[in-house]
């Protein structure tokens, strides 16, 4: 039997890159999936088509996380389909990338609610439903803006502070009802996020520096990610709470 057989696994933003790679090793490790996406329709039902190529139910919802109204419909949906739910990756992001002082409260509010917010009010609506299936995990992608500083990164990181402190208040929390919460910090993955970032750093050689950067000497896959989040869900991490582990193949650790 495999080991998510009969679990249940939500990802936001699972439509394309490291979302899809979560939403497709939670499907080969034998959970049912609810692929959700907000702008792209095509690349979320090819991820559906893998996920029910692997024997798997999947079921496909388009819902805004920024929105407070989306994500009950995102979560009433879950609920009328499965009863349940034993894992919630909150993985979609968003963001308004430029300089601090040209940052507007639009783009400020649209970032923060997206990558932020939407993780407290998914939380709420996802409780209940784990407590159904008897406890489970969510596990978080955060990255290294939180801490450190990128170009044009300011909202999007300080989104992502908010949403690891948010980890760490929930794992507490969330511990007496058997929920383990968790976050992973991906370095540089190439997605078509990273495309994006090639075109506003107007910097075409970032996927080469990244990986000259890199002591594992290659750039972490979302397949790497998927792996960790896997992990992270298993009764072997269940005494891991509240940490945000990076996943960077040790390109943050020498002193530049
Ligand atoms: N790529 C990297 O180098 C890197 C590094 C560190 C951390 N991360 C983090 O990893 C996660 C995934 O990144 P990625 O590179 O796979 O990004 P991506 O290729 O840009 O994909 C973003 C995903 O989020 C979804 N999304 C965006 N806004 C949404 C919303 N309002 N509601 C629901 N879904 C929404 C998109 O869905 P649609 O296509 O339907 O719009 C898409 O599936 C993000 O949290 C990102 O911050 C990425």
């Amino acid at each position: 039997m495999l080991p998510f057989s009969q679990r249940v696994c939500l990802i936001t933003g699972s439509g394309r890159g490291i979302g899809r790679a979560i939403a497709l090793e939670f499907a080969r490790l034998g959970a049912d999936v609810i692929v959700n996406y907000f702008r792209n329709p095509k690349p979320a039902q090819e991820t559906v088509r893998q996920i029910e190529a692997l024997g798997r139910k999947a079921l496909l919802v388009k819902a805004n996380v920024g929105e407070l109204d989306e994500i009950e419909k995102l979560f009433q949906a879950v609920e009328n389909e499965f009863g349940k739910l034993d894992y919630f990756i909150n993985n979609a992001a968003s963001g308004y990338n430029r300089p601090a002082l040209q940052q507007r409260p639009k783009g400020w509010e649209w970032t923060l609610n997206i990558n932020a917010r939407a993780f407290l009010f998914c939380a709420q609506k996802a409780v209940p439903l784990i407590q159904r299936a008897g406890g489970g995990a969510m596990v978080v992608i955060s990255s290294p803006g939180s801490q450190r500083v990128l170009p044009d990164y300011v909202v999007v990181g300080a989104s992502k502070a908010a949403l690891e402190a948010l980890v760490r208040y929930l794992a507490v929390e969330l511990a007496p009802l058997n929920i383990v919460v968790n976050g992973v910090s991906p370095g540089v993955v190439e997605t078509e996020a990273l495309q994006h970032f090639t075109a506003i750093w107007q910097d075409k050689s970032l996927i080469e520096k990244a990986q000259a950067q890199t002591p594992a000497g290659r750039l972490v896959t979302p397949q790497d990610v998927a792996n960790l989040v896997v992990f992270l869900c298993s009764p072997q991490a269940s005494m891991i709470r509240g940490q945000i582990i990076a996943i960077d193949g040790g390109a943050s650790l020498p002193a530049r």
